[in-house]
């Protein structure tokens, strides 16, 4: 679409009060994003009861008109962004391992997935999470196509001609699988999948295969109104492709997925990418909250702070389809707290995977799908009101001081169980103290320093509890119980909804 197009678009959506499409990096900064996998997440009868094998790997049946009678319970979180899981048709038909209830087996981009509804399910979802404010991001696969081959060999028992648009061999690699996941030349000219379910690898370098890749994303944009993506398989995917991708799709924000531990890979790929999901964070908390190792965190935000262009667009998790639920590692609750207060209030946008708020324990893909609806979306869980008032001084931090998402973390505390960050300027600063210990641990006190003025008063969000900072700028801290610990200053709580302050934001409904 040509930009001319984008632009008449643009007037239309605003004099018709349409909402405007493709926000940039800077416009999601201050997003917090759920991350739905739509197959299940909520079914069009609204039923809590119907069965859903994850074993099995077929559809449950979860759809977009199931997920608009849901968007209560995402925004009583405070999420103002929702992903949905891939859009397009899928190949259709059951492999050993199930079917293609995940979305990430494209076969016809310019379709929809039936299973999930139709067009006119789709653009009132998007209709409807932006009328309460919210962004719509898109899952989205541009690495592979996909193809049952049911034990054959890929390189001769493909017919590309049911694809579409790539219906012939010439876009795509010649056949090889990836035998070295952490070669990266491999890992991009190579074939994700096997041999049941191969995935016909894109020439992503090919200018013609850029080219469709890049109509096709501008339309289903323009289409659905979608305000960013996630890029699946982006490690896969050509890097020099990656910057023009992004340019393409409005120059919108856009998280890639590169799987990988590495600092430097995850903070080369900030180069190509506004953004990749923070994997070396999320192995760094694995590390505090199932291991009770309070070092690596810590040094891994002294670390990223100086090798990543911008730390705070990287998108935040501890849990997604791909990798163990945290419940399934260590069942504490408070651990789960912990885990959740960093992902939240740490540098970076927060990307939370449905049913991480029910403390749900699939221990790994396809057991970590589990349909939503059989939690019966209880919002009396703990973790799902721990979200929400985490949620809610992110906001509220950030409406104080509009710059406070853009300041960085750096640990203050270290102790032998505890880790204390703090992120904001001088006298708005949130200071966050997490607990290694898990709900068993008894209570005592911790002293440290905060950058907070001395005879300073902050208040703990949790537990409505006032601190004093001593005449030397010192604070004593209780813990107990192995609970977090969040801060901030008590002056400044009017507004923030919390601890019976009023609620008061600039942002809501229709008014961002
Ligand atoms: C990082 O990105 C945010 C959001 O776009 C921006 O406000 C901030 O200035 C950037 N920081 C740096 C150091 O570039
Ligand atoms: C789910 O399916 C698997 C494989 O078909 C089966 O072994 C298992 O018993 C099923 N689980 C439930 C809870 O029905
Ligand atoms: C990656 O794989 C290619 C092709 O097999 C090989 O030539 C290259 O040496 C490998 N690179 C590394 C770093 O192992
Ligand atoms: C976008 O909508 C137009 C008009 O309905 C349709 O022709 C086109 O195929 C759609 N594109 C995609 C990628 O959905
Ligand atoms: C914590 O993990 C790091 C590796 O990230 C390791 O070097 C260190 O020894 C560990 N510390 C403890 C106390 O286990
Ligand atoms: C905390 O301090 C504020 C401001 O001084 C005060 O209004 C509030 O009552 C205090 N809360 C508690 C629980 O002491
Ligand atoms: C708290 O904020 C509300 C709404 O902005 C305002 O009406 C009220 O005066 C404020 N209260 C205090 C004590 O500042």
């Amino acid at each position: 679409m040509s930009l001319l197009l984008r632009y008449i678009l643009g007037l239309c959506a605003i004099s018709t009060l349409t909402p405007v499409f493709a926000a940039d990096t800077g416009a999601w900064s201050s997003r917090s994003v759920y991350q739905t996998m739509t197959d299940r997440f909520a079914r069009t009868d609204g039923s809590t009861t119907h069965p859903c094998n994850t074993t099995d790997g077929l559809y449950c049946g979860g759809t977009w008109r199931g997920m608009i009678n849901q968007l209560d319970y995402i925004e009583g979180m405070g999420f103002d962004a929702v992903m949905i899981s891939p859009v397009v048709k899928n190949i259709e038909g059951r492999a050993s391992y199930g079917e293609a209830y995940h979305g990430y087996w494209p076969q016809d981009l310019y379709s929809l997935n039936p299973h999930f509804g139709t067009e006119q399910d789709l653009l009132d979802l998007s209709k409807a999470v932006h009328d309460r404010g919210m962004y719509l991001m898109m899952d989205t696969v541009i690495n592979n196509m996909a193809y049952f081959t049911n034990g054959q060999d890929p390189s001769t028992s493909i017919d590309y001609s049911v694809l579409h648009p790539f219906n012939e061999a010439k876009y795509y690699h010649a056949y090889c699988p990836i035998t070295d996941y952490n070669n990266y030349s491999l890992a991009q000219r190579c074939w994700t999948g096997d041999n049941i379910v191969a995935l016909p690898d894109l020439k992503t370098e090919d200018l013609t295969v850029q080219t469709m890749l890049n109509d096709w994303v501008q339309e289903i944009m323009t289409n659905y109104s979608i305000d960013g993506l996630r890029l699946d398989a982006a490690k896969h995917v050509t890097p020099d492709f990656l910057p023009v991708f992004q340019k393409a799709a409005f120059n919108s924000f856009v998280t890639g997925e590169v799987f990988d531990q590495s600092i430097d890979t995850i903070c080369s790929y900030q180069n190509d990418l506004t953004s990749v999901p923070n994997y070396p964070i999320y192995f760094a908390l694995l590390d505090a909250f199932t291991k009770g190792n309070t070092t690596t965190l810590p040094d891994n935000i002294e670390i990223m702070k100086h090798s990543c262009p911008n730390v705070t667009t990287l998108t935040t998790f501890s849990e997604n389809h791909d990798v163990a639920r945290f419940a399934s590692l260590e069942s504490d609750i408070n651990l789960a707290k912990n885990l959740l207060t960093f992902t939240i209030l740490f540098d970076g946008i927060p990307m939370i995977y449905q049913g991480q708020e029910q403390h749900l324990s699939g221990p790994y893909d396809p057991k970590n799908r589990e349909a939503l609806w059989l939690t019966t979306y209880d919002t009396t869980a703990p973790l799902y009101k721990h979200i929400s008032t985490l949620n809610a001084i992110r906001k509220h931090a950030n409406q104080v001081d509009p710059n406070y998402l853009a300041t960085q973390t750096y640990p203050v505390y270290r102790g032998s169980s505890e880790m204390g960050f703090r992120k904001g300027r001088e006298g708005h600063q949130i200071i966050t103290v997490l607990s290694t210990q898990g709900s068993k641990s008894g209570a005592y006190d911790i002293t440290m320093m905060n950058g907070y003025q001395p005879g300073f008063v902050v208040m703990d969000i949790f537990t409505c509890r006032n601190y004093s900072t001593n005449d030397m700028g010192e604070l004593r801290l209780g813990m107990d119980g192995g609970e977090p610990r969040v801060l901030f200053p008590v002056n400044l709580m009017n507004g923030s909804g919390l601890c019976g302050f009023v609620f008061s934001r600039e942002d809501v409904r229709g008014n961002v």
